[in-house]
């Protein structure tokens, strides 16, 4: 009796460990199963790839452990994440960040995408440039101009008020602020129709001031220094051929545009040897009828001839719900495409099977590279190719907040495009319009709303190195802008480690 129980006893606890030995056994297997899927996933991320060294992975420590405070921030209160704030109520706080910090200071490479005309901040414009002698202001078509003259009355298109006299009327401060309103996107937009209304608007308000020449040279040489400040070497901007003036009536040719430009950007270089360079890409509004288009694809193609370095390629800007689609355009952009590149924007909308088409022709008629893409996640067969032929799209997320396309970034699709390591670069552009200036604010968003929390240095360097190779740089220029950057990398090193070590003391 005692033995059998003895048995009975020392049986069941055979069973018990062979079954808990089974279930420890299975969570083993299972942790082993979920480390390895999740490992598949991890190398495949962008900048996977790369091997840290030594010295970037103490850095990559430093940059994780200011990543991860921030995170834990918005991980215990969401209304804590500044990146999923609305950037105008979250930008202050964004120069606090420690993050932002450290992507400030590091060296980016190139902006690819900015149009030019909101590429400076908007306060050089309203504390700097309004305050200039000759400045005039009045409502044109319902719009409100500004424009440099010497005579107001030659351009009868309004009765033109001196912005002086403006301010004298308004006081300074109730002026500015008031000016500042018409230049900014910072309030919030019943629909994404009525953001790209004002959006319009701000381009028209400008676009004469701007066309002064003195203005204009002083404008290009401020917008490559606000870049410089925020560590970009090299930059890609969208325009027109703008005629400029002087103000006694002189007025500059289609040539001399490009001439003046060239050669604010060469006194820049001269003063900034670390800074490698400007190439324009051409931009028509997607609205127009084929003859002006036909017109204006010659004439970029005929100036292109002039200025071959200079002048990278094509693009069409506007709302992309509006006007016509790159395929009604196709038959023209078949034919300009033996002299020209295409850079089109494309997808930047949320409809489906609609709008977002545009991007299987932009990468259909070889696009080098493709504006925002954001549709193309749903399109699993465009995604493909497009990695095949190794077509980067270029990202600007806050864009696509102000604009109404995606308003918390944690959900924007280039979450997805990273982890498939589809290539991308970042953009700004239209940083004037919502109060930024440089790069930095847009890699900010993508670091920290879009890459995985272990993700570090090696998503950063990636997408520095990527802003050169997907450049419109030759494979010189390539050449010797990595050499350039690796030096500021190595600089950039050495110098987040100096700062550390102060800290720590
Ligand atoms: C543990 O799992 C492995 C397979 O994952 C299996 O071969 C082995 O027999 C298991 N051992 C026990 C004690 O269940
Ligand atoms: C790593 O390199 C391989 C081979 O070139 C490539 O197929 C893969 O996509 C790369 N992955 C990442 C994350 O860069
Ligand atoms: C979360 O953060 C917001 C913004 O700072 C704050 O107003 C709110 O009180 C916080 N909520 C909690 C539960 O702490
Ligand atoms: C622009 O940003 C600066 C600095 O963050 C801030 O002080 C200013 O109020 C902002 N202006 C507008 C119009 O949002
Ligand atoms: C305006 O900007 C120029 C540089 O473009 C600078 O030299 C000048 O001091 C600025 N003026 C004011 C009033 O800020
Ligand atoms: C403006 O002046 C031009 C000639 O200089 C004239 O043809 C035109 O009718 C005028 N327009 C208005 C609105 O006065
Ligand atoms: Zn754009």
């Amino acid at each position: 009796m005692y033995k059998s129980v003895i048995a009975i006893v020392t049986l069941i606890l055979i069973i018990l460990s062979v079954v808990l030995a089974m279930l420890l056994n299975k969570s083993e297997d299972y942790c082993k199963k979920r480390d390895r899927l999740l490992a598949e996933e991890d190398s495949a991320f962008l900048g996977a790839n790369l091997t840290l060294t030594s010295t970037e992975l103490k850095v990559d420590k430093i940059l994780l452990e200011l990543k991860t405070t921030e995170l834990s921030l918005g991980y215990k209160n969401s209304s804590e994440f500044l990146p999923a704030l609305p950037f105008h109520r979250a930008k202050e706080r964004i120069d606090e960040s420690k993050v932002f910090g450290f992507i400030r200071k590091l060296p980016k490479g190139g902006s690819l995408h900015t149009h030019l005309l909101a590429a400076a901040s908007v306060d050089f414009l309203v504390k700097n440039i309004s305050y200039r002698d000759g400045l005039y202001g009045g409502e044109v078509n319902g719009v409100f101009k500004l424009k440099f003259m010497h005579d107001p009355l030659k351009d009868n298109r309004t009765k033109w008020t001196s912005v002086k006299d403006l301010r004298l009327q308004q006081g300074s401060q109730r002026f500015d602020q008031w000016l500042l309103e018409q230049l900014t996107l910072t309030q919030d937009f019943p629909s994404i129709e009525t953001a790209w209304t004002k959006f319009k608007r701000i381009f028209t308000t400008t676009y004469d001031l701007y066309s002064y020449k003195p203005v204009f040279q002083e404008y290009i040489q401020r917008v490559l220094q606000e870049l410089y400040d925020d560590n970009v070497m090299y930059t890609e901007l969208k325009g027109t051929i703008m005629i400029l003036y002087d103000l006694d009536g002189t007025t500059y040719s289609k040539q001399d545009f490009f001439r003046i430009f060239q050669a604010a950007v060469e006194e820049f270089k001269s003063s900034h040897p670390k800074f490698v360079g400007v190439r324009y890409i051409h931009s028509i509004y997607r609205g127009v009828d084929f003859d002006t288009l036909q017109q204006g694809l010659d004439e970029i193609i005929a100036m292109k001839k002039l200025f071959p370095d200079f002048v990278a390629g094509f693009d069409f800007v506007g709302f992309e719900e509006e006007g016509k689609t790159l395929l009604d355009y196709a038959p023209q952009l078949l034919q300009a495409q033996k002299y020209l590149r295409f850079f089109f924007h494309a997808g930047e909308s949320s409809w489906f099977g609609h709008t977002d088409l545009n991007l299987a022709d932009a990468l259909l008629l070889n696009s080098f590279r493709i504006g925002h893409g954001f549709a193309i996640t749903k399109h699993p067969k465009l995604l493909d190719f497009g990695k095949e032929h190794d077509i980067p799209l270029e990202i600007c997320p806050i864009s696509n907040q102000v604009l109404k396309l995606n308003e918390d970034p944690r959900n924007h699709p280039a979450a997805t495009l990273m982890a498939l390591n589809y290539p991308i670069v970042i953009g700004n552009d239209d940083p004037s319009i919502w109060n930024a200036t440089g790069l930095s604010y847009d890699w900010y968003v993508v670091f920290m709303a879009m890459t995985p929390k272990n993700k570090g240095l090696e998503v950063l360097k990636q997408l520095a190195i990527n802003s050169i190779r997907y450049s419109a740089m030759d494979k010189e220029e390539k050449n010797d802008a990595m050499k350039r950057w690796q030096q500021q990398w190595n600089n950039f090193l050495i110098d987040i480690l100096l700062q550390d070590d102060k800290r720590g003391l």
